[in-house]
C-alpha cells in the first residue's frame, strides 16, 4: 500500500515562484541555506557523477556580478534597459545560488542526462527554498548563455555552463498563479 504525505503532495500542488524583484531581506544564513542546497543536491544523479556545483553569491559578490553584467551587456551591444535589468536581477537579489553544470566525462552517461540533472537541482533547491517559507525563483538571462561572462564572472571552465540562479529571499507578495498546463493537452494514455 502507498504511504501518503498528503502535506508534500499540497506543496507540490500549489507551490509557485516568487519573482525575484519582489524578494527583500533577510536571506537565509548559512546554516539554513547548507539545509536547503543539501536537499538540492539529493537529485536524480545517473552514475552518481554529481555532475554540478554550487556558488553563493551574497553581499558584495551580488553587486560584482551586476557589474560584470553591465561589461557583458556593452561588449555584447544590449540595449540600456536589458542590461539595466539584468544587473538589477543581482543588485537586488537578497541572495543568489549559482548552480552550476559540470560535465563529467563518461562512457555510460551522456552529457544530456547530466544537463537534465543539473536542472533536477535547480528545482530541488526552489522546491527546497519555497517549502521554508522563502520567496525563490529560477532565472537565467541572456548574460548565463555568454561564455566569457561565465568565464569573467565565475570563472567557470570550459565543461562548465550555469544551470540556473536561484534567487532567495524573504518575499514581500504572494503573486497571482499563473495559468497551468491542461494535463489532457500533454498526456497521452498507452494502454493496449
Ligand atoms: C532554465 C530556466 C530559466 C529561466 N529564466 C528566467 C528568466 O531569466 N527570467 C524570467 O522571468 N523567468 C525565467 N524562468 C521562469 C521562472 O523561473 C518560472 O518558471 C516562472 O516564474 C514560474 O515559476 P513557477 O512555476 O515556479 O511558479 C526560467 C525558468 C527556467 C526553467
Amino acid at each position: 500500500m502507498p504511504s501518503p504525505n498528503p502535506a508534500a503532495m499540497d506543496f507540490l500542488l500549489t507551490r509557485r515562484s516568487r519573482p525575484s524583484k519582489t524578494l527583500t531581506g533577510p536571506a537565509p544564513d548559512r546554516e539554513t541555506l547548507e539545509t536547503l542546497l543539501t536537499a538540492a543536491a539529493r537529485s536524480p544523479d545517473h552514475g552518481k557523477l554529481e555532475p554540478w556545483r554550487f556558488v553563493v553569491l551574497q553581499g558584495a559578490a551580488l553587486e560584482r556580478m551586476a557589474a560584470a553584467v553591465e561589461v557583458a551587456g556593452q561588449r555584447l551591444g544590449k540595449d540600456e534597459d536589458a542590461v539595466a535589468k539584468a544587473a538589477a536581477a543581482f543588485r537586488d537579489s537578497p541572495l543568489c545560488v549559482a548552480v552550476i553544470e559540470v560535465q563529467k566525462p563518461s562512457e555510460k552517461i551522456p552529457a544530456i542526462e547530466q544537463t537534465y540533472s543539473a536542472g533536477a537541482v535547480c528545482l530541488a533547491l526552489l522546491n527546497a527554498a519555497l517549502a521554508s517559507g522563502w520567496g525563490a525563483n529560477w532565472l537565467s538571462g541572456w548574460a548565463s548563455h555568454d561564455r566569457q561572462f561565465l568565464t569573467d564572472a565565475l570563472s567557470l571552465s570550459d565543461t562548465e555552463s550555469l544551470a540556473g540562479f536561484i534567487h532567495i529571499g524573504t518575499e514581500t507578495s504572494t503573486p497571482p498563479d499563473r495559468p497551468r498546463p491542461d494535463l489532457s493537452k500533454i498526456t497521452t494514455w498507452v494502454e493496449a
